[in-house]
């Protein structure tokens, strides 16, 4: 009888420690993997995402608080129902209206990028936002300013210790949570991925087809599906900018062969996440089309070979490729309330 009165008790306070330590440890939650992708690049070991880490991030990413004179947050140059891009600019515009040096990138799926930024330059999505934070031309402010003023906050105290186990907020941690939100950003729900499930009643218009035969043949061996790229660095052949001259990847490697090469940027979204290219040359989806099939810069030794054979397209295959693009287009990413400014 004692045994059994002692195995209760001890069966009952381990349930209690148990429950205790789920309150100050929170639950960990994964990204849900679309089928058929491959394994995210991200290791998630290194920050477990959880629903309180999340939203933290997605508070941080919204909240002005983190640029110098409180006017600029995230959200400012990556705006949700632009695939999280800047669209009126070709390059991005942040504190006092100053301008920066590329068009912004739209942030979609990162959970499965191994670089950052245009020429890669940034190893470590968790690293990547000191950048903007620091970056004059973006928020402008001190890594010590930004992790006193969250410190003597009303609010972040809390609710960092909430997402870490303690109060301290410190650079690492501030990181980790704005990584949670952006690390979660999935888009894959647009036409073309229904059609790839076969959901029923969704199939592709003939043009959309015509479209995709186009794209299969002269497009996905750089933007290739199911991300729309293939994470790596090319030239295509733009030639470079007059006023910046942006020499991209060489800036970063010193490899004369990497000069004008850039990020291959994803698709998905396309049609919302104008201007185009990585100093916004192209305000229209067709001008892109139209630099494809007629503008590349053939003479260029940087020239990726993929584009070396470039297809003029006639007016019917741009309408064509066009159509297809506008497949990519997830209105459910784009409008996901669990992304969008936090009540
Ligand atoms: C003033 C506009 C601006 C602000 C504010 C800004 N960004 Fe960006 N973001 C950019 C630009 C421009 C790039 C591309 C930079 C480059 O290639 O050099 C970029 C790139 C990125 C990337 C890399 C995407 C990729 O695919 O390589 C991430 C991630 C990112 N920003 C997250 C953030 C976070 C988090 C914040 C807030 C802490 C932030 N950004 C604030 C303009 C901005
Ligand atoms: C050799 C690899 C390669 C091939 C093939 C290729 N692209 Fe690109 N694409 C790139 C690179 C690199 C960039 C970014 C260039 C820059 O900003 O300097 C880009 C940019 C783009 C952009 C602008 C994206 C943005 O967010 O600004 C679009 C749209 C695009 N490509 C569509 C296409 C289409 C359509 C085809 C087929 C006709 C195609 N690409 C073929 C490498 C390629």
């Amino acid at each position: 009888m004692r045994n059994s009165i002692f195995l209760v008790l001890f069966a009952l306070s381990c349930i209690a420690s148990v429950a205790f330590r789920f309150e100050k440890e929170p639950k960990v939650i994964s990204i849900e993997i679309p089928k058929k992708w491959p394994r995210p690049v991200y290791d998630f070991s290194k920050n477990p995402l959880t629903e309180i880490g999340f939203e933290l991030g997605r508070k941080l990413f919204y909240d002005p608080i983190l640029s110098r004179d409180s006017s600029i947050s995230c959200a400012s140059c990556h705006l949700q129902y632009t695939g999280f891009t800047h669209v009126d600019h070709a390059v991005s515009h942040g504190i006092d209206g100053r301008k920066g040096t590329r068009n912004t990138l739209a942030l979609i799926n990162l959970a499965w990028q191994k670089t950052f930024h245009w020429d890669g330059g940034v190893t470590n999505l968790e690293t990547q936002a000191i950048n903007p934070l620091q970056h004059p031309a973006e928020m402008d402010n001190s890594l010590r300013a930004v992790i006193n003023r969250l410190n003597a906050s009303s609010n972040y105290p809390g609710l960092f210790e909430k997402a870490f186990g303690n109060k301290e907020i410190t650079t690492s941690k501030l990181m980790k949570a704005l990584t949670q939100y952006t690390v979660s950003l999935i888009s894959a729900n647009s036409k073309y991925d229904k059609v790839s499930r076969k959901e029923k009643g969704i199939f592709f218009t003939e043009q959309e087809k015509r479209g995709l035969k186009l794209f299969n043949a002269h497009c996905n061996s750089c933007h290739t599906a199911p991300l729309f790229t293939n994470t790596l660095f090319a030239s295509n052949g733009l030639k470079i900018d007059s006023l910046l001259k942006d020499t991209g990847r060489f800036a970063i490697t010193g490899f004369p062969g990497d000069s004008l090469n850039f990020k291959i940027p994803s698709l998905r979204n396309i049609e919302f996440t104008f201007p185009y290219m990585h100093d916004g040359r192209f305000k229209k989806l067709k001008d892109v089309i139209h630099f494809y099939s007629e503008g590349i810069d053939l003479q260029s030794p940087y020239l990726s070979p993929h584009l070396k054979n470039r297809k003029h397209f006639t007016e019917i295959e741009k309408k064509d490729l066009l159509a297809f693009l506008y497949t990519l287009t997830d209105k459910a990413f784009l409008y996901n309330p669990r992304f969008s400014f936090p009540k």
